[in-house]
């Protein structure tokens, strides 16, 4: 080994030197620090062996003056002390030293220390290829997890419904290119007005998921299926005491949940004028006010709306607030029905077949011409829904690779009956079939003819089926939970 052996005092240096050159090192003698640090800064040494004390400047400060990374090897520095010096020589080790020893030197636990010393220093260069190996590995496996963590984002926004979106026209482009700038300000609220089934909601999640990447809540209420009495604390929740019945604690509400995220009211045109002003604070503030409570809260939430009644004549009817309007449509979105992206309806079909076909294990991957020229003369009351539902009836019912006409009679059985149409219920002279009849099943059937009826409009529907909007919306649920049990 090239040993750098610091000390001044000059018999002792001397017997050190002689002993370490008979055992085969090169041994170079230098007796005060200054001269120390030149050599170390000019020459590649394997040890500094040094005195803690030597003049000029200490061994402790040789050690803390060696360069940082080192420019080739790297020493190990070595200090030997007198009794008074321990704890010096403790403050060394903790600054890097390899080892130090008392004096006067006992030559045999000098030997073994420089034995050490030879076999740290021959296994550097395998650390150094160790250590880059250690860094190539962790380096990778950073970028590993990294792609991992993207994934299970991407999937996490899947399961949470931003995923498998179709975008097959010029005007859903422009929408989800909108969704996206609204996804990168979250202070602007956004109002998002279409028929029913043409995919607010999953615009509204496009706008708080952007392509995966947030992990923070999108939290949605429909304000059309809470009553109205319950509305403010189902948002704001409420304080202990607030209601009799009412939960010991207090309870927190859904803007609580949406904390950082997102709230998607859905059906705002439902809300009642005064709630419609409580709302109206609420996002010009952001702060509330719990049901029956003095503290204002604040709230970090991003405020999509979605409707499909047309809120100006709502304004002109006096039952939407024409302030609250104004602070919503700072970010507009109006989705056209389908049947005005006729562009649209098949390829969103044959995606939409070759989707279900692949969950089904059927063959379906193509819409036959005259299967085509039907669909695109469907009138889609109930818009992508509607047709997302009539590929998976076909997928459910059939098997592929075409579809046919004869695929869609759902479509001429579900079309509205004029009047004078024998199909229409007589609920005088109906007859039951023989067997069994699934009652369920026939109300479900009812609804959804009532709802086309009234091209989607839910209120509309429930009044005409003579039920509340409530227990309309019940059923939707039931009946989605039924078809779409995933
Ligand atoms: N571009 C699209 N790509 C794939 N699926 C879509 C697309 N647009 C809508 N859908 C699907 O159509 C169905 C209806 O969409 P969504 O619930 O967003 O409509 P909506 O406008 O909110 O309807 P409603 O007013 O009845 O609440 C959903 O199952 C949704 O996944
Ligand atoms: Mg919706």
């Amino acid at each position: 080994m090239n040993i750098l052996l610091v000390e001044d005092d000059r018999d002792s240096r001397e017997y050190l030197a002689g002993f370490l050159g008979k055992h085969g090192h090169a041994v170079t003698e230098c007796g005060n620090g200054k001269d120390a640090l030149d050599l170390i800064n000019n020459r590649e040494f394997h040890m500094v062996l040094s005195d803690i004390n030597i003049p000029g400047m200490s061994g402790l400060d040789i050690l803390r003056s060696l360069p940082s990374p080192p420019p080739g090897r790297y020493p190990d520095v070595v200090l030997f002390t007198g009794y008074d010096d321990v704890e010096l020589a403790i403050e060394a080790i903790r600054a890097g030293a390899y080892d130090y020893f008392l004096k006067p030197i006992n030559i045999k636990e000098l030997t073994v220390v420089v034995e050490r010393v030879a076999k740290h220093q021959s296994l550097l260069p395998e650390n150094k290829v160790l250590n880059k190996k250690i860094d190539e590995t962790a380096e990778a496996a950073t970028k590993e997890t990294k792609r991992e963590l993207k994934l299970l984002q991407e999937a996490y926004a899947q399961a949470m419904g931003a995923g498998e979106v179709i975008i097959a026209s010029e005007t859903m482009k422009n929408i989800f290119q909108l969704a996206e700038k609204y996804h990168a300000d979250r202070t602007i609220p956004v109002l998002i007005q279409g028929e029913t089934g043409t995919g607010k909601e999953v615009v509204a999640r496009h706008i708080h998921y952007g392509k995966g990447n947030t992990a923070a809540p999108f939290v949605d209420i429909n304000c059309a299926a809470i009553s109205p009495g319950m509305f403010e604390s189902e948002l704001f929740g409420y304080e202990k005491g607030t209601f009799t019945g009412g939960l010991p604690k207090g309870k927190k509400g859904k803007i609580d949940l949406a904390l950082g995220g997102t709230i998607f009211l859905d059906e705002i045109a439902e809300l009642s004028m005064d709630l419609q002003a409580k709302l109206l604070r609420f996002i010009q503030e952001k702060e509330f006010y719990r049901v029956g409570g003095l503290k204002k809260i604040k709230a970090d939430i991003r405020i999509i709306c979605a409707t499909n009644v047309n809120i100006e004549e709502s304004i002109k009817k006096n039952s939407f607030r024409q302030d609250l309007y104004y602070r919503l449509n700072l970010g507009l979105i109006h989705i056209p029905p389908l049947r005005e992206r006729k562009e649209e309806i098949i390829p969103l079909a044959e995606a939409l077949i070759r989707q279900y076909a692949q969950k089904r294990k059927k063959r379906f991957c193509t819409i036959s011409d005259s299967a085509s020229r039907i669909l695109l003369s469907h009138h889609w009351p109930g818009n992508v829904r509607e047709l997302k539902n009539v590929m998976e009836w076909i997928s459910f019912m059939h098997d592929g690779p075409e579809v046919k006409p004869s695929h869609l009679n759902i479509l001429t059985r579900n079309k509205p009956a004029g009047n004078g149409d024998k199909r229409i219920l007589n609920t005088e002279t109906f007859s039951l079939p023989e067997g069994s009849f699934n009652i369920e099943e026939f109300n479900n059937m009812v609804v959804a003819k009532a709802l086309e009826m009234h091209k989607g409009n839910k209120a509309q529907a429930a009044r005409y089926l003579g039920i509340s909007r409530r227990m309309l919306y019940c059923r939707l649920e039931r009946m989605e939970k039924r078809y779409h049990p995933e």
